[in-house]
């Protein structure tokens, strides 16, 4: 059984769980955290699991000296004999516990294993919980002399769990802006945000699968799809994103030292014909223009229309080119006013009559799939279907 620690906003990291393990594999432990049935989990194909690990114990307590005590001896009796240094990381998520406090807990283990001749570095705590950078770059989880223990609160039960590792934020930042083709005007959909849509098409083993995204700009979906295994195939209206598309997928290729397999080519959406097979549709549709602050309700109803208008035709052309039961993922724009709501396009009410049935989450609603960041007007809705 794994822990997970979800990102920003966890219900997407929940929602994306969901789609690869099933609804029933996943419980939600704190508001920060998950747990998840499985025999394996490779937290760097999640971009909504910042860390994960496998539980070792779950403990009771009255309080935070009780709980803290029966951690050191937990690992004390596991690595009092251990051979070698050991460094030690410790974080706390969904428990009322001072950094300070956390970090008493790493000394007193620390004294304790040094009595019995037994080396431990402890990774400062400036917070409760360790960042995802810290994390990473102590390498944490990722052998076993370099240990990261988390403790989840929030629950009647404590959970204590070994890292099994980070998300490696050095390859995110560099799949981002290390790329030799990028547009500010298109937008630049983060690698992470790209994972979590082509998880939630459901697909577990990718091996053999292809995977379309038909608005393929500077080809960020296709990347992540293309490392997740997937073959890929990307189209566009536009001759220079097909272009940069290209530049970056062959870059990619360099850059891993792997001879990937995709296509791209420039096509309109609402009229491009796609190759037989496509398994899976993960895409971020136009979003329409970039705004700073919110549009006047005339010029927001043109720019729904005419969002709305192309996204529609695109559900219809895209409809008898797929087999029934295809997933599609696709990021569709949503508009935040000054107080916070959100007009959603039309065709989201009428999706059925376009040939597409939602997906039902058992643990996320359809108002958590909004991705934005709090300055932002223009919201990414992710709409999860299945082609009916
Ligand atoms: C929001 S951007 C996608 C950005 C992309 N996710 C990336 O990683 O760069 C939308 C893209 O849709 C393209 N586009 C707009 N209308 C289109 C249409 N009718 N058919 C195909 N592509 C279209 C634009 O050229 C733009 O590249």
């Amino acid at each position: 059984m794994y822990i997970t620690i979800l990102g920003r906003q966890p219900e997407l990291g929940i929602a994306e769980l969901e789609r690869i393990f099933g609804g029933k594999s996943i419980s939600i432990t704190s508001p920060q955290t998950a747990t998840v049935e499985a025999d394996f989990f490779d937290v760097q194909r999640f971009g909504g699991v910042p860390k994960a690990g496998k539980i070792v114990e779950e403990i009771t307590a009255s309080n935070w000296r009780q709980a803290s005590q029966k951690i050191v001896q937990l690992f004390y009796d596991k690595w009092s004999k251990f051979d070698g240094k050991i460094t030690v990381g410790i974080s706390v998520y969904d428990l009322d516990v001072s950094a300070r406090e956390v970090q008493q807990l790493g000394i007193i283990l620390k004294q304790k294993l040094k009595k019995a001749g037994v080396s431990m570095r402890l990774v400062p705590n400036t917070e409760p919980a360790l960042n995802t950078a810290v994390s990473h770059h102590n390498k944490l989880g990722l052998s076993p002399n370099k240990v990261e223990i988390l403790i989840v609160g929030g629950n009647s039960k404590i959970i204590v769990a070994e890292s099994t590792g980070a998300q490696n934020i050095t390859a995110y930042a560099n799949r981002d802006q290390k790329r030799p083709r990028r547009d500010a005007f298109v937008g630049m959909l983060p690698p992470k945000l790209a994972q979590i849509m082509i998880n939630l098409t459901g697909i577990n083993d990718t091996q053999n699968k292809t995977l379309l995204d038909p608005f393929c700009g500077t080809g960020t979906i296709l990347q992540e799809a293309l490392l997740m295994g997937y073959t890929a195939y990307g189209t566009d209206l536009s001759e220079k994103m097909v272009s940069y598309t290209h530049d970056n997928l062959n870059w990619l290729g360099e850059e891993y030292h792997k001879s990937f397999n995709f296509k791209v080519s420039a096509q309109d959406a609402t009229t491009a014909k796609w190759p037989a097979q496509i398994d899976a549709i993960a895409s971020e549709t136009y979003l329409g223009q970039p705004f700073s602050a919110p549009p006047s309700p005339a010029k927001l109803e043109e720019v729904v229309k005419n969002c709305n208008h192309i996204i529609t035709d695109f559900l219809r052309n895209l409809h008898p080119q797929i087999q029934p039961g295809t997933p599609v993922c696709i990021a569709v724009p949503a508009w935040r006013d000054s107080r916070g709501d959100f007009t959603h396009l039309p065709l989201i009410e009428t999706i059925a009559q376009l040939g597409y049935k939602p997906y039902e989450f058992h643990h996320v609603s359809k108002n958590d799939m909004l991705y934005y960041r709090e300055n932002q007007v223009v919201a990414r809705e992710l709409l999860v279907l299945t082609r009916i």
